[in-house]
């Protein structure tokens, strides 16, 4: 039963500003969904996949996902409201006896193996959940009313990124609760008391959010 794959799928895509849902707009041949699907597929890590899609999209999933032989796709979800709801949708399909869920967004294709072997690692030594992150090269301020209040120590602050891995009875409890305002599973888990682990992120995990990213992210395919 191992390790299960929540591919969040199910936002809008509003700030790329296309007609249909960021997951099927195209990169390269294919809809960005397939990218991340096909490595998860491919991974030696991944015993089972569930989908969260945008509503009505269900079905486009479940043909992408034979199109592109992903057997491990056991569940294509009608995603929430927000992320985090979509999360919880697709929860509901993993079953107690999987040990670790491991959840990634549809919207940062080009994951590789090493970075899924990193997050995972972990979990056997004691941690509840494990992050990808990245350092911040820049100076950071905190703003109020366009006047700079303070500026912040960068060299404990990090970015993170998905995939974020969890041992499954922990992630559950955290979504057992009031969603609001979490922007990334782990926000869950540290609220609910687990201990989360930062690794070494990936500057080519980048999450398309722009047309920009789009073509930046096609042009590393
Ligand atoms: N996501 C989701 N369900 C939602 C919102 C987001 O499954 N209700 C997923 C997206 O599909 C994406 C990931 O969470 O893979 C990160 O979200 P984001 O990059 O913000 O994607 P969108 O919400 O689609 O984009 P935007 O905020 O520009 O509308
Ligand atoms: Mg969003």
């Amino acid at each position: 039963m191992g390790v299960w794959a929540l591919l969040v799928a199910a936002g809008t895509g509003e700030r790329l500003g296309e007609e249909r849902p960021k997951a099927f707009v195209r990169l390269g041949e294919l809809p960005l969904l397939a990218e991340s699907l096909r490595r998860l597929e491919e991974s030696g890590w991944i015993d089972s996949i569930v989908v969260a899609a945008p509503s009505g999209w269900e079905e486009p999933t479940i043909l992408l996902a034979e199109e592109l032989s992903a057997a491990k796709v056991v569940a294509a979800v009608t995603g929430g409201a927000t992320r985090a709801e979509s999360v919880r949708a697709a929860l509901s399909e993993v079953p107690d006896a999987a040990a670790v869920a491991l959840v990634h967004d549809a919207a940062r294709p080009l994951l590789t193996e090493e970075l899924i072997e990193r997050v995972l690692t972990p979990l056997s030594e004691g941690w509840d959940g494990v992050v990808p992150g990245l350092g911040i090269p820049d100076t950071v301020k905190r703003v109020r009313d366009d006047a700079i209040v303070e500026t912040v120590d960068r060299s404990e602050l990090v970015a993170v990124q998905t995939p974020q891995a969890f041992l499954t009875a922990v992630l559950r409890r955290a979504y057992a609760g009031d969603l609001s305002g979490a922007t990334d599973c782990s926000a869950l888990v540290e609220a609910a008391g687990g201990r989360v682990k930062v690794v070494r992120g990936d500057p080519r995990l980048m999450k398309v959010t722009t047309t920009a990213d789009l073509e930046l992210v096609a042009s590393w395919l």
